[in-house]
């Protein structure tokens, strides 16, 4: 069943004191979105740039603590070089609007993922933008570039074999909460709702230890139509579930 746009959406409402605590949103369709409207992919991209950042806001005046948004995976490198190109472009045209965007706002970013893989101008812009949100007190956006589950959870199992290595710990020390604390989400809350648009129901890589017991919700509203109406019935949704983490 897709939850999409419910005709009562209008007569719920979000419960403020059991909101999602951190939302992991795939943003896809949006060469789908711009296919349907003769557009290139590129202008598909841009919608959808422009999608995230309205539902970012969104999320920050409704009081969610985070939000991460998987803007470029590390298998996105495999598409077209213009592609790929033109999403490393518009990643720079957002990061630096910074001041624009960030100066003064509640949004503290984060960027998870290889960033070693990025180009310097990128990784100057993002260093840049950091600072200037390092102040803000409100949502914490983690805009996952060069991302991927398998990949984080490779880092993690380096960092614990290094230290093993170096005699900073043992062994038995590997747990589940080391190797939570060694995620690049360490300091938000949980992952509590993943959002996939465009019809598509899989993780893609995304997200793989946090979405354990992640509620997972998707729709078949391509990335860039998606509105702040879909994310509050998405937020209604994951409000009716039952979340069990492996209790009866
Ligand atoms: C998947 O849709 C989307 C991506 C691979 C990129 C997501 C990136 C953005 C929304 C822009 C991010 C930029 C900023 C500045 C935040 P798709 O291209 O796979 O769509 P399709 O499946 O319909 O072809």
């Amino acid at each position: 069943m897709l939850f999409n746009r419910k005709k009562n959406a209008h007569e719920e409402k979000i419960d403020p004191h059991n909101l999602p605590r951190h939302i992991g949103v795939i943003m896809d369709g949006n060469g789908r979105w711009a296919k349907k409207r003769h557009l290139p992919r590129s202008a598909g991209h841009r919608a959808g740039a422009d999608t995230f950042e309205k539902i970012v806001k969104y999320c920050d005046k409704i009081g969610i603590k985070a939000i991460t948004a998987y803007a470029f995976s590390t298998e996105n490198w495999n598409r077209p070089k213009e592609e790929v190109d033109n999403l490393m472009n518009l990643l720079y045209e957002y990061l630096l609007q910074a001041e624009e965007k960030f100066a003064g706002k509640n949004i503290i970013l984060r960027v998870i993922g290889d960033r070693s893989a990025l180009s310097d101008k990128i990784n100057k812009a993002i260093d840049h933008a950091i600072e200037i949100t390092n102040g803000n007190t409100g949502i914490v956006l983690n805009m996952a570039l060069n991302y991927g589950g398998r990949d984080e959870i490779v880092r993690a199992a380096r960092i614990a074999a290094a230290d093993a290595l170096n005699g900073k710990i043992g062994i038995s020390d590997i747990n589940e909460d080391y190797l939570d604390r060694h995620m690049y989400t360490a300091d938000n809350p949980p992952v509590d709702l993943i959002i996939r648009p465009s019809g598509e129901k899989r993780l893609s890589n995304f997200l793989l230890w946090q979405a354990a017991y992640a509620e997972f919700w998707y729709s078949d509203i391509n990335w860039p139509d998606f509105s702040e109406k879909d994310m509050e019935q998405a937020i209604i949704d994951y409000q009716k579930r039952s979340r069990r983490f492996g209790k009866i």
